[in-house]
Formats: structure tokens, sequence, C-alpha cells
């Protein structure tokens, strides 16, 4: 049984002959390494398992083909879900986001300070956090980087659906280190505090009034908007509307702060994962004293717009527009043709 969960890329629901849900991701045509290489590669993920890590059950190889096999998580993503243009009907409490930014948080100190050696996700995004039936977040995608041809894993063309997810030093220069994963989880932080998406286009009349204060900034306003009402003192006016009942404005406050010292510009100003763990149990201080105004889009887009500019072959368009055309153009350039049935699946392991 097969159905597609994603159209403009390739990903498939199924269900193995032992009844088992799982979604399959079909890896790029082109591979980047040989097959020993990368079996090796998918061993190393597959020997990671973490309650806020997806599981690899499995793949496929024919030729140039390659198909990774995971559990299927029923409540879809952070991205449908939380922050989806159509919302989906679950309820997310407080209670909820705080054990969903607390899984997210503990999933990725585990990718950064125990696996050996360790794991930077380069891709920590809102799609990229699912949610089983009792809204356990988990991360997906992680190890891929490794697995795709350069210039999928890298930021030149996957750029449009992370854009404002990227560390500067990562736009910039390329540079990924576990801080820029920090910066992206920052961001991911905001989001759910706030239910708003930091990479919406369809900004409401304030967002569009900010910007007009900030013409440069091109992305990213979600983000621009927090430090504002930081600095004004005003911090839970960004805090999500919707919540109510379960609601503790300090902690939601605390974890906004949290959020901005993630995203500070110099690297070594944000802290480690291990560190945000520490500061969302309480278990550590939420030292506040040096922050300054977090990386935004503005600071760097220039740059990395000419670069892409330069490698999509785009004429000149106003950078709302450009930004579209890119995102256009991402998704279109990596649409491609689903899965054979002939492929065989291999079992990596027995996980229940
Ligand atoms: N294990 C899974 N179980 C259920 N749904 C999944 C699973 N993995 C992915 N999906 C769904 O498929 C969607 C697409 O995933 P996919 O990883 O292909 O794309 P993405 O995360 O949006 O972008 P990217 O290609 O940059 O990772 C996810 O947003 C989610 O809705
Ligand atoms: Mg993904």
């Amino acid at each position: 049984m097969c159905r597609r969960l994603k159209f403009d890329n390739i990903m498939v629901q199924g269900r193995l002959r032992n009844g088992k849900l799982i979604a399959a991701k079909v890896l790029s045509v082109e591979s980047r390494q040989g097959l020993k290489e990368f079996m090796n590669e998918l061993m190393a993920i597959s020997n990671i398992s973490h309650g806020n890590l997806v599981s690899l059950y499995g793949y496929c190889v024919e030729g140039n083909q390659r198909i990774l096999v995971y559990n299927y998580l029923e409540n879809n993503s952070l991205a449908q879900t939380l922050l989806g243009s159509g919302r989906s009907n679950i309820q997310f409490n407080w209670r909820s986001r705080v054990n969903i930014c607390l899984g997210i948080a503990r999933g990725l100190a585990y990718l950064h300070d125990t696996v050996t050696p360790h794991i930077v996700h380069r891709d920590i995004k809102a799609s990229n956090i699912l949610l089983d039936k009792d809204l356990t977040p988990k991360i997906s995608d992680f190890g891929l980087a490794k697995l795709l041809p350069p210039n999928a894993s890298h930021i030149s063309t996957r750029v449009a659906g992370t854009l404002g997810y990227l560390a500067p030093e990562y736009a910039i220069r390329g540079q990924v280190t576990r801080k820029s994963d920090v910066y992206s989880f920052g961001v991911l932080l905001l989001e759910i505090v706030s239910g708003r998406s930091n990479t919406s286009t369809r900004l409401s009349y304030e967002d569009q009034m900010l910007l007009e204060k900030f013409p440069e900034v091109t992305n990213g306003v979600l983000l621009l908007q927090t430090w504002m009402y930081y600095e004004r003192g005003d911090l839970e006016k960004i805090i999500d509307s919707s919540l109510s009942d379960d609601l503790d404005v300090a902690q939601a406050c605390k974890f906004l702060i949290v959020g901005l010292l993630c995203t500070q510009d110099i690297t070594r100003h944000r802290p480690t994962m291990s560190s945000v763990v520490g500061m969302l149990t309480g278990e550590k201080d939420v030292d506040s004293g040096n922050i300054s105004k977090p990386a935004t889009i503005s600071d760097f887009m220039d740059l990395k717009v000419r670069s892409m500019r330069r490698e999509n072959n785009l004429a000149f368009a106003p950078s709302n527009r450009l930004i579209s055309t890119i995102m256009a153009q991402a998704s279109h350039s990596s649409s491609q043709e689903t899965t054979r049935s002939s492929i065989t699946f291999t079992s990596i392991s027995d996980r229940e």
C-alpha cells in the first residue's frame, strides 16, 4: 500500500507485509557516494536511538535509487499542525508545547553531546519535527547531510524552505557547527511559543508595519519582533494568543529569552543544546545579562541572495519577489519521480 505524503518531493506512506505503517523517503537519483559508503552511513544512523529521534527501519537500494524507510508518525509535522495555514484540530496547550520544546532540545543535545562522533543536523525546522500519537516530538532527517549529494544538502538549493532558520555563518560561509543547529532550534522555539512561522510570507498588518521600519528585512520577522518586544519589556505580547487555561506566562517568557540566546549573532554567545535543556527544565539559570539583537536575515541576506542569483542565474527582482522566485525554483528542482515497486526492502533491525 502506498500513498504520497508530499507532492513536490519524494516522501511516501506505505505498509509493510507485517502491517507496520512506514514512511519512505526517496533520496536523490544522483547519489553522493558508492553503495558501501552509503551503507556505512546508514548503519551509523540506524545505531542512533533516542526517544526524540525518528527511527530508521530499513532501506532500499537499486542502481541509483535509494530509499530510506522510517516508522510512520501519526500526527504529521509541526509545520503542518501547529504552524500550517489550515492549522489542524490538534490542541497544542501550553503543557504539550513545553513537552515538544523539551523533547526537541533533548534529541538535539543527544546528537550533539552524546553521539560520537557528534552529528550536526543542519536542517532543524518545523517540517523536520514529527509528532507521534501522544504528541511526542521526533526529529527527522538527522544524518542525511552525509547521504545527499553536496548541492542537495547544502543551502544553495535547500535555502528556500529553510531560509528563516539559517544561522548567518552557515548562510554566508557554509560553516556548519553544532551552534548553527542551536540557532535553528532558537527560531523553532520562538515559533512554538508564538504559534507563528518565522518563514511565513503572509504577514499581519502589524508585521507589515514593522517591515516598513526595517525595509531591508526580507524574512525572519518573528525574530525581529520578539527582540523588539524584549527590549520594550513586553515579551508576553509575542505568546500565542490562543493559549489560555494552562499557560504559564513566566515560563513562556523564559522560553522566548532562551530562543533569543540561541539566535545570537556571535556563536560563542549561543548556549550548547545541553545547557538549553537545563534552562528549559529550570535546572539552569537563564543568563540574559549580555544578550543582544539576534542575527536576522537582513544582516546577511544580501550576500546570500547575490550568490543564489549567480547560481540560479536570476535577474534582479525586488527582494520579496526574488524570494518567491527562488522558492518556486527550489521546489521545482527538487521534484522527482516516486519509488519503483520492484525495489527490495532491507530491514535494518526489528524495532517495535
Ligand atoms: N516518518 C514520517 N511519518 C509520517 N510523516 C512523515 C514522516 N516523515 C516525513 N513525513 C511527512 O512528509 C513531509 C515531507 O517530509 P520531507 O522530509 O520529505 O520534507 P520536508 O521536511 O518538508 O523538507 P526537507 O526535504 O527539507 O526535509 C513531512 O513534513 C511530514 O509531513
Ligand atoms: Mg524532512
